[in-house]
C-alpha cells in the first residue's frame, strides 16, 4: 500500500489470515500501517496491490456489511444523541425495533445509562469511546475490527470491558481482527499475535498464545504461568522492531 501515486511505501508484502472465531492482534509501532491494513480490510481504502477476501469472496474495496469497525478515532456524528449514534446500525437496516432491549442493555454494560440523550461534544474521551464500543457491538457483526479501542479507558473499567468482549464474541461467534500497543492487551486477549516493524510496514513475527488459564476474566488470564514468556518475546521483537 501507498498513499497517493509516488507516496511511499506504508506497507509491504502484508499478508495474514484470521480463522473463524480466531482473535487476533496486530502489535506495532507507530506510524507502521496498522491503521491502513484496518481500512483497507473494512473495505475503506483500496490497496495499491492485493485483495481482502473473507469467507471465500474478494471484498477488496467495498465496506463489507459483515464486518463492525471500531476505529482509533470514534466518529461519532456530532449532531445525533448517544443513543441514536448506537442505534445508526439498526436504522440503516430498518431493524430499529429488534435492537430496542438490547441497546438497553448495552447501556448498562458500557456504563453509560443516563446519557443516552446526550450529545458527543458533552461526554469525556473514554465515555465517546464506549459509546462508538456499543455501535460496533450492537448487531454482531461476524468480524470485528477494533483499533486501540480500549486506549481511552481508565485501567479497571479496560479490564471489565475486555472480559466482557472475551465473553461476548465466544457467545455471539465472532472473530476479532484487534490492534494494540498494550502488549499485556495483547497476550491476555489474543489467540495469535502478528508483530509488525515500520517503513515499510512489515510482519515480522507471528506468535500462537495459549494460556492455560481459560477464564474470560483479565486478571486472571494476566496471572497464568505462561504470561510472562509471551510478554517477553513480543516486548523482544517490538524493541527490535522500532531500533
Ligand atoms: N490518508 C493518508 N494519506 C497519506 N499518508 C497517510 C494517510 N494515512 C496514513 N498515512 C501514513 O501512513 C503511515 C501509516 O499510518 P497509520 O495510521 O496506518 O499507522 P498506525 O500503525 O496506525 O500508527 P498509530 O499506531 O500511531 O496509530 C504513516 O506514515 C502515515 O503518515
Ligand atoms: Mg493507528
Amino acid at each position: 500500500m501507498s498513499y497517493g501515486d509516488d507516496g511511499p511505501e506504508v506497507l509491504h508484502d502484508v499478508s495474514f489470515h484470521a480463522y473463524e472465531q480466531e482473535f487476533i492482534t496486530f502489535v506495532g509501532p507507530s506510524g507502521c500501517g496498522k491503521s491502513t491494513l484496518f481500512n483497507i480490510v473494512a473495505g475503506l481504502l483500496q490497496p495499491t496491490a492485493g485483495s481482502v477476501v473473507v469467507d471465500y469472496k474478494e471484498t477488496t474495496g467495498e465496506p463489507s456489511k459483515n464486518i463492525g469497525y471500531v476505529l482509533q478515532k470514534d466518529l461519532l456524528l456530532p449532531w445525533r444523541t448517544i443513543r441514536k449514534n448506537v442505534m445508526l446500525g439498526p436504522e440503516l437496516s430498518h431493524s430499529t425495533k429488534t435492537y430496542e432491549n438490547k441497546v438497553e442493555a448495552l447501556f448498562d454494560t458500557y456504563h453509560l445509562h443516563g446519557y443516552e440523550q446526550s450529545y458527543p461534544d458533552q461526554l469525556s474521551g473514554g465515555m465517546r469511546q464506549r459509546a462508538a464500543l456499543m455501535r460496533a457491538m450492537l448487531m454482531e457483526p461476524e468480524i470485528l475490527l477494533m483499533d486501540e479501542a480500549y486506549k481511552a479507558l481508565d485501567y479497571p473499567l479496560k479490564i471489565e470491558l475486555e472480559s466482557e468482549l472475551l465473553e461476548h464474541v465466544k457467545t455471539a461467534k465472532q472473530t476479532v481482527i484487534f490492534v494494540t500497543h498494550d502488549i499485556e492487551e495483547a497476550v491476555t486477549l489474543s489467540d495469535r499475535v502478528y508483530i509488525l516493524k515500520s517503513h515499510p510496514g512489515e510482519i515480522v513475527d507471528e506468535l500462537k498464545i495459549n494460556l492455560s488459564c481459560d477464564s474470560n476474566n483479565i486478571n486472571e488470564r494476566r496471572l497464568s504461568p505462561e504470561f510472562n514468556t509471551y510478554y517477553e518475546r513480543i516486548w523482544k521483537t517490538v524493541e527490535r522492531g522500532t531500533k
